[in-house]
């Protein structure tokens, strides 16, 4: 029970590496605050299983292209006086095409909800956070390598390990350590509206170094072992979790 007492905001906790995220805080006594915007009825069945851990759970639909939402989920933290001590920026929504067929509609799409909603989300939760506490933004290696169709995640997504570095500066000598997670590929329902899927499953089955497939589970582990203290002086760090398969020229 590391984190009692502590409560942790997940953007996008209905379904895959969200999901996990809110899990794995449940299951260390944290309580949880985690945002959805479609996925109703999965909400609520994780609200039931987190609440049988024992810990205190909200859910709050919200649509992140917002900026009026993400101003209503604020004031609605503050007026039930929740405090936050983690913020995990999760969420992340885009449009699958090359930078050729990505039209201006596609681009503030993606870039309005993976990259300005942390910023704006972060900037407004770092008010109420106390000293010790910490903001980590998921991304991916999108942000500097290329893949098929993934053009305005990609570019939104380094747009997000960019603010990560420029907020955890800002936001150090207030006791809140701002860092990023970058995952390589796992199977979530995410990989399914790829059109390139040959692309996708080449990825997938491309062998890492420690010989295992990354599974969601692993990179909520690593946001557990950034919420907690020992991990005071690691600030806008991009942390890869891939099982080693960047290091591997191929
Ligand atoms: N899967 C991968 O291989 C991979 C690799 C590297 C990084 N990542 C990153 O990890 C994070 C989670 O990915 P995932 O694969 O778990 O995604 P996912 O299964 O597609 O889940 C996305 C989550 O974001 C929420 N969401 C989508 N659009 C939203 C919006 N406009 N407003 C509010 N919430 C919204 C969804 O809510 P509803 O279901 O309620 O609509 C859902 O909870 C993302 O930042 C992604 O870029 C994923």
């Amino acid at each position: 029970m590391i984190f009692k007492d502590k409560t942790v905001l997940i953007t996008g906790g209905s379904r895959g590496i969200g999901k996990s995220l809110c899990l794995a805080f449940a299951k260390n006594g944290c309580n949880i605050i985690f945002t959805y915007l479609r996925s109703k009825t999965e909400s609520e069945k994780l609200t039931k299983e987190m609440k049988e851990i024992g810990v205190e759970v909200e859910s709050i639909k919200i649509n992140l292209k917002s900026t009026k939402e993400i101003e209503k989920l604020y004031d609605y933290i503050v007026s039930k006086k929740m405090k936050v001590n983690f913020l995990i920026n999760n969420a992340a929504s885009g449009v699958m095409k090359n930078s050729l067929d990505t039209t201006e509609k596609h681009w503030d799409w993606t870039l309005d909800i993976n990259a300005k909603a942390p910023w704006i989300l972060s900037k407004k939760i770092a008010k109420i956070m106390p000293k010790n506490s910490r903001i980590i933004n998921i991304t991916s290696p999108g942000s500097s390598k290329v893949l098929n169709n993934y053009f305005s995640i990609g570019v939104s997504k380094a747009a997000l390990e960019s603010l990560t570095r420029y907020m955890a500066v800002d936001l150090a000598p207030k006791g809140i350590n701002v860092n990023s997670i970058s995952a390589s590929l796992v199977e979530t329902d995410a990989l399914k509206y790829f059109p390139n899927q040959e692309d996708i499953k080449s990825i997938l089955e491309r062998k890492n170094p420690k010989g295992k497939k990354l599974t969601p589970d692993d990179i909520a582990e690593v946001a557990v072992l950034l919420c907690q203290e020992k991990s005071n002086m690691i600030v806008g760090q991009n942390i890869i979790i891939d099982g080693g398969a960047n290091l591997v020229l191929r």
